[in-house]
C-alpha cells in the first residue's frame, strides 16, 4: 500500500508541473518528502501531448496585461471571474519562463525574439508555440523534468477508481458537509487487475478533459471526465459544465476517433474560412471573420453545414507562403498530404468537433476544492477563468498558473493532514468478470450518440429533455452491470462519462440565457419575443 505526502492524478502539464514545483521546494532544503504521480496509460499519452496552437502570455512590446484580459473576457462572453483573470494573465510570463528553464523550446524569429503567433479572438501576437506541436514539446520538458527527481515516483497504467473520504470510514457523507476531506484514492493496477489504496496528506486532480462523451472530439481517448466524476461522486462541487468548447476546424475524416486538429494558428497565419466554391461566409457573422472567437466561428460553420446541407466546409491556405507554412506547420501539412491534401492545392475539409471543457470541479484562487486536502488544475478544474467560452492558447497557461498555486496552497495545508490508519481495503466482494464486454461498448456509443445529436453546438429543450430521459436509462442500467462488476477501466471510464454527461446536461437545461458556448434555439426564441 503506497502512502505519500502528495499525490497526482494525472501526467498532463497540470499535474506534471505540480509535481516538479513541490520536488524542487523539498530537495532544495534537503527535506524529505514523497511523492506519487498515477497516470492511467503511458505518461505522455495527454490531451497536453496534443496541443499544437500554443501557450498565450503577454511577451511582446505592443501588448499589455490589459489587451489580453479583455480579449480573454470578451471570449469568455464577460462571465469569466475578472481576479482569476487578472491573476492569470499577469503570472503568465513567470510561469512560462519556468517551462523555458525546464528545457521547453519555443519558436524564435531570426533576430532571437520569440516568434509570437496570432489566434482567434487575441487582439495582439501573444502566442508562444513550438512548430505545431507545443504541447508534445511541453510534455517532454516535464517528464524529463519529473524523471531527474529522485522524491518523485510516477506510476504509469494505473487507474484512479475512486476518491477516498469519510465515506469509505462508513459515515455518512452529504455535498455541503464542510469537513469532507481527501484520504488519496482507490486505484486499479491495469497488470495485477488490483485495486489498491494509495494513501495521501494531499491529493491533486489533473485528470484533463471530457471529450470522450461526444461522437467526434479532438481529445485522445484518456478524456473520459474521470477526474471530475469521482469528485462529484465524493461530494465536490462542479460548475459551469455546460460551457463545452468545440473546435471550429477539425480535420473532416468521418469515423476517425480522435479527430485531427487543424490549429487555429492556421486561420491566424492567414487561413481562410470557404465553401467548396470559393465563397466566404464568416462576414456574415462577426467582423473578426475567421478570427473571431470559437464559439462565434464553431455556430457560423454548423449553420453553414445546415443551410447548404453539406457535411464540412473548408479552410484555404493555397494563397500562403508554402515555405513559412511548412516551417510553421510541419505535423498538419504532413497529416494531410497523408491522406491524399496537398495544402498547395487542395482546401482542407474541416468540422466543428468538441474540443475542451470551461467548466469542471470548481476551485478557488488557490486550486482548492470543497473537499479538505483536494487540489484540482488544469482541465478538470473550474477557476473561471474562461467564462463562457475558452480564448485560444488559454488552457496550456491556466494550467501551469494553477499548478503552481495549488502547490503553494497544499504546500501550506499538508503537514496538518491525518490520514486514518483503518482505511479498508477495495471490497469487491460478490462481483464478477463480465462476461460481455459488447455491452460497454454499444453503451458507450449511445451516450455518443445522445450527447452529439442532443447536446452539441445548438440546442433546445425538447433535445435536452430526449437526451435526459435517455441518459437515466443509460445510467440505471449501467449502475447494474458496475454494481455486479469487479472493477475494468473500460466500465469505470463510461460511469464517469455518463455521470459527466449528467453533469453538463442538468447545467444546460438550467441556464436560462444564451451566452458564450451555451446555445439554446429556445432562449433565443424567448428574448426575440421579449
Ligand atoms: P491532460 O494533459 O489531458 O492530462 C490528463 C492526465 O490525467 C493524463 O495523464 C491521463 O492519463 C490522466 N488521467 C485521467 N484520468 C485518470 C484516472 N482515472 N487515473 C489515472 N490517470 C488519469 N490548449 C492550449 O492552451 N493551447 C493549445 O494549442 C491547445 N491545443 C490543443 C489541441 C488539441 C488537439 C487538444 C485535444 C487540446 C488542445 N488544448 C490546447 C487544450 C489543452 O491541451 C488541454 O486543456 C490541457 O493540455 C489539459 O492539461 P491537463 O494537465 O489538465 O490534462
Ligand atoms: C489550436 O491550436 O487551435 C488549439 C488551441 C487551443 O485549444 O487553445
Amino acid at each position: 500500500m503506497p502512502q505519500f505526502d502528495f499525490l497526482v492524478i494525472g501526467s498532463g502539464i497540470a499535474g506534471l508541473s505540480y509535481a516538479a514545483k513541490l520536488a524542487r521546494h523539498f530537495e532544495a532544503r534537503n527535506e524529505p518528502v514523497s511523492i506519487g504521480i498515477i497516470t492511467k496509460v503511458q505518461a505522455d499519452e495527454t490531451n497536453t501531448k496534443y496541443a499544437q496552437g500554443g501557450i498565450a502570455a503577454v511577451w511582446a512590446e505592443s501588448d499589455s496585461f490589459e489587451k489580453h484580459i479583455d480579449d480573454t473576457m470578451d471570449a469568455g462572453d464577460g462571465i469569466n471571474k475578472r481576479q482569476i483573470v487578472e491573476i492569470v494573465v499577469k503570472e503568465a510570463p513567470e510561469r512560462i519562463q519556468e517551462l523555458i528553464d525546464y528545457g521547453t523550446r519555443f519558436d524564435k524569429v531570426p533576430e532571437g525574439d520569440y516568434d509570437l503567433a496570432k489566434e482567434g479572438g487575441h487582439s495582439d501576437h501573444r502566442i508562444l508555440h513550438f512548430k505545431d506541436i507545443t504541447g508534445a514539446e511541453i510534455e517532454r520538458a516535464l517528464l524529463d523534468e519529473i524523471k531527474s527527481h529522485p522524491s518523485i515516483q510516477l506510476f504509469t497504467h494505473y487507474y484512479a477508481v475512486e476518491l477516498i473520504t469519510q465515506h469509505h470510514l462508513g459515515e455518512t457523507v452529504y455535498r455541503y458537509r464542510e469537513d469532507i476531506q481527501c484520504y488519496g484514492a482507490y486505484v486499479l493496477n491495469r497488470e495485477t487487475s488490483g485495486v489498491e489504496k494509495f494513501l495521501a496528506k494531499s491529493t491533486l486532480l489533473a485528470t484533463g478533459g471530457i471529450g470522450n462523451i461526444y461522437q467526434s472530439t479532438t481529445n485522445p481517448t484518456i478524456a473520459t471526465g474521470d477526474g471530475i466524476a469521482m469528485a462529484y461522486r465524493a461530494k465536490g462541487i462542479c460548475d459551469n459544465m455546460e460551457f463545452v468548447q468545440f473546435h471550429p476546424t477539425s480535420l473532416h475524416q468521418p469515423g476517425k476517433k480522435p479527430s485531427f486538429l487543424i490549429s487555429e494558428a492556421v486561420r491566424g497565419f492567414g487561413g481562410i474560412l470557404k465553401h467548396a466554391d470559393g465563397s466566404t461566409f464568416m462576414e456574415y457573422y462577426d467582423d473578426r471573420l475567421s478570427l473571431a472567437p470559437r464559439d462565434i466561428v464553431a455556430r457560423a460553420i454548423d449553420s453553414e453545414m445546415k443551410k447548404n446541407g453539406v457535411e464540412h466546409v473548408y479552410l484555404d491556405v493555397r494563397h500562403l507562403d508554402y515555405t513559412k507554412f511548412l516551417e510553421h506547420f510541419p505535423n498538419i501539412t504532413e497529416y494531410c498530404l497523408n491522406i491524399g491534401i496537398d495544402v498547395r492545392k487542395d482546401m482542407i475539409p474541416v468540422v466543428p468537433a468538441q474540443h475542451y471543457l470551461c467548466g469542471g470541479i470548481k476551485v478557488d484562487e488557490w486550486g482548492e476544492t470543497n473537499i479538505k486536502h483536494l487540489h484540482a488544475a488544469g482541465e478538470c478544474a473550474c477557476t473561471g477563468l474562461h467564462g463562457a467560452n475558452r480564448l485560444a492558447s488559454n488552457s496550456l497557461l491556466e494550467a501551469v498558473v494553477f499548478g503552481h498555486r495549488a502547490y503553494l496552497s497544499a504546500l501550506e495545508s499538508f503537514s496538518t493532514a491525518q490520514v486514518p490508519d483503518h482505511i479498508p481495503e477495495w471490497d469487491d466482494s460478490g462481483t464478477t468478470h463480465p462476461e460481455e464486454n459488447v455491452l460497454v461498448t454499444e453503451m458507450t456509443r449511445e451516450l455518443n450518440s445522445i450527447m452529439s445529436n442532443y447536446v452539441g453546438i445548438v440546442r433546445t429543450y425538447r433535445r435536452m429533455k430526449r437526451a435526459y430521459d435517455r441518459l437515466q436509462l443509460l445510467h440505471e442500467e449501467h449502475e447494474q452491470l458496475y454494481r455486479e462488476s469487479k472493477v475494468s477501466v473500460p466500465i469505470c471510464e463510461l460511469r464517469n462519462m455518463i455521470t459527466v454527461s449528467y453533469l453538463v446536461l442538468k447545467m444546460a437545461m438550467a441556464r436560462r440565457e444564451n451566452v458564450g458556448l451555451h446555445y439554446n434555439l429556445d432562449n433565443l426564441r424567448q428574448s426575440t419575443l421579449a
